[in-house]
C-alpha cells in the first residue's frame, strides 16, 4: 500500500498548471456515449476516476484510448446497456452512464452507487428527472433498470433537502438532449462542471439554453455526433493549491485556472488577509501578513463556498489564530478529517453540521489515515505545515482525483515523497 510521507516547514515557491477538471471529465466522458463516431477529449486528468470511467466505457462496447491527457471514445458501434456493481461501486459518477445509455438505446441498468465515506448520497433526484422524461424505472437486485420507447420532454424540478444536484442535472440533461420536445430542468445545478458538460453537448449539436443558471432548457433533437473538446481546469485543485500557499507563508503562481470559478474560496481567503491576484488564467497567490484572520465558512451549492474545499480551508483554520465555525450544508456528515486533523495537534470539535476549530500555533506530523478525496488533500495540508514527518496512507483516495500531486508539491519546494509499503 502506499503512503504520502511530508516533512512540514517548507515554503513554497514558484509556479504549478492545474489539470483538467476531474468532476467535468467523468460526465463528458459519460456523454461520449451519446455521439455517434469518435469524440476526442483533451485535458483528460490521469486519475483512478478517470480510468474506472474508462473501463465502465469498454464494458459499454464503446471503444477508448488515452494518451498524455487526450481521450479517444468511439461510441458508434452497438452499446452493452449494463454497467455493473464491481465498476459502479469504485465511483459514484459512473451512475452518469444512466442518462445516455437510455437516451441512445431506450434501456439500461446501472448497478445503484450505494452510501460513501462523506453521507448517504442517495439517488433519488437522478430517477425523478428520469422517470418525467417517461423512463419506467424498477429497481431490482441492487441495479437500477431504466425502459423508454421514446423520451419525451418534460418541466421537472430538481431540488431535494440540500438543493440541486450537480450528476442529477448531469444525467437528466444528458437523456433530454435526445427526448422529443423540450425539457426544462429548474433549480439545475450552477456548478462549472455542469457548465462543461452542457458546452460539450452543444458542441456535439444539442440544443441547450440556460446552463450556469438555475433554468436549463433542453429541445430534443435526432442525433449526436461526435466531437473534440477540451475540459475546464479543476478548481478544487486550484483551491488546494491555493490554500497551500497561504497555509506555508509562501507566494506561488498557479497557471491554467479560471479565477471566477473560485470566487468564494478567494473572498474568504482574502478575509483571511491572504493576497490574491488574478490575470487571465493565471493567479498569484501571496502570503506576506505573519497574522492570519479566522472566518466563518458555510458550503453551499456554486457559487457559494464548494463542500469539496471544506476539508482544505478547515485544515488552514487549524493554524490560523481565534475561533472559526465551519458549517457543511451539503453533507452534514462529511467531517471524518476531523478526528485525523486532531491526532496532528488541531483543536477541532464538532457541533451538529458545524466544526468549530480553535486555531493553534503549531500542528504535528503524526501517521494519518486518508478517508476521502478532499478530506486526503486536507492532511497532506497540514503535513506541510506541522512539525516532523506526517505519514498519510490510504493515498488511493488522493489518487482518485489528485494528478501528480505529490509531484506537484515537490516542484513547489515541499519536501514530500511516495513509498509503497
Ligand atoms: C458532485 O457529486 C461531485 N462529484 C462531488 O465531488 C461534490 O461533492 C458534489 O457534486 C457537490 O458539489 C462529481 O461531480 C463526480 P450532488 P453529486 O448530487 O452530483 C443530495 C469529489 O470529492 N442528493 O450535487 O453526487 C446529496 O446527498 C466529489 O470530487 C439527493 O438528495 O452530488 C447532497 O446532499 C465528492 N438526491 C446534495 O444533494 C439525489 O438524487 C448535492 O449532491 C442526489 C443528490
Amino acid at each position: 500500500m502506499d503512503i504520502i510521507n511530508i516533512e512540514g516547514g517548507k515554503k513554497l515557491q514558484g509556479t504549478v498548471a492545474i489539470s483538467g477538471a476531474k468532476n467535468a471529465a467523468l460526465p463528458i466522458l459519460a456523454a461520449t456515449l451519446l455521439g455517434n463516431g469518435k469524440s476526442t477529449i483533451h485535458h483528460v486528468p490521469d486519475l483512478r476516476d478517470v480510468k474506472s470511467m474508462l473501463s465502465i466505457l469498454d464494458v459499454l462496447g464503446a471503444k477508448t484510448t488515452s494518451t498524455n491527457g487526450t481521450v479517444e471514445v468511439d461510441a458508434s458501434g452497438e452499446l452493452f446497456t449494463k454497467a455493473p456493481y464491481e465498476l459502479v461501486s469504485t465511483m459514484r459518477a459512473s451512475f452518469c452512464v444512466l442518462g445516455p445509455l437510455l437516451a441512445r438505446c431506450g434501456k439500461a441498468e446501472v448497478s445503484i452507487p450505494g452510501g460513501c465515506v462523506i453521507g448517504a448520497r442517495p439517488i433519488d433526484l437522478h430517477l425523478k428527472g428520469l422517470e418525467a422524461l417517461g423512463a419506467q424505472i424498477k429497481i431490482k437486485h441492487g441495479y437500477i433498470s431504466a425502459k423508454a420507447k421514446e423520451l419525451r420532454g418534460a418541466d421537472i424540478f430538481l431540488g431535494g433537502a440540500f438543493g440541486s444536484s450537480v450528476l442529477a442535472t448531469a444525467n437528466v440533461m444528458m437523456a433530454a438532449t435526445l427526448a422529443k420536445g423540450i425539457t426544462r430542468i429548474e433549480n439545475a445545478a450552477c456548478e462549472p462542471e455542469v457548465v462543461d458538460l452542457a458546452l460539450f453537448l452543444k458542441a456535439m449539436g444539442a440544443k441547450i439554453s440556460g446552463e450556469g443558471s438555475h433554468l436549463i432548457e433542453i429541445e430534443g433533437v435526432k442525433e449526436l455526433k461526435a466531437v473534440k473538446y477540451t475540459v475546464i481546469p479543476d478548481r478544487i485543485e486550484t483551491g488546494t493549491f491555493m490554500l497551500a500557499a497561504a497555509m506555508t507563508h509562501s507566494d506561488i503562481e498557479i497557471t491554467n485556472v479560471v479565477p471566477s470559478h473560485s470566487g468564494a474560496l478567494i473572498d474568504k481567503m482574502r478575509a483571511c488577509g491572504v493576497s490574491i491576484e488574478t490575470e487571465g488564467d493565471k493567479m498569484r497567490v501571496k502570503m506576506t501578513r505573519k497574522k492570519t484572520e479566522s472566518v466563518t465558512v458555510t458550503t453551499l451549492a456554486y457559487p457559494g463556498f464548494p463542500t469539496d474545499l471544506q476539508a482544505q480551508m478547515m485544515a488552514f483554520m487549524t493554524i490560523t489564530p481565534g475561533i472559526s465555525v465551519i458549517t457543511e450544508k451539503i453533507y452534514p456528515d462529511r467531517f471524518i478529517h476531523i478526528a485525523e486533523l486532531n491526532r496532528m495537534g488541531a483543536r477541532i470539535f464538532l457541533e451538529g453540521a458545524s466544526a468549530i476549530v480553535n486555531g493553534v500555533p503549531k500542528l504535528s506530523g503524526a501517521p494519518v489515515m486518508a478517508s476521502d478525496l478532499r478530506a486526503s488533500a486536507a492532511l497532506v495540508l497540514a503535513g506541510l505545515v506541522a512539525d516532523g514527518v506526517t505519514e498519510v496512507s490510504r493515498v488511493y483516495h488522493i489518487d482518485r482525483g489528485y494528478e501528480r500531486l505529490e509531484e506537484k508539491f515537490s516542484n513547489l519546494g515541499a519536501k514530500i515523497w511516495r513509498e509503497s509499503r
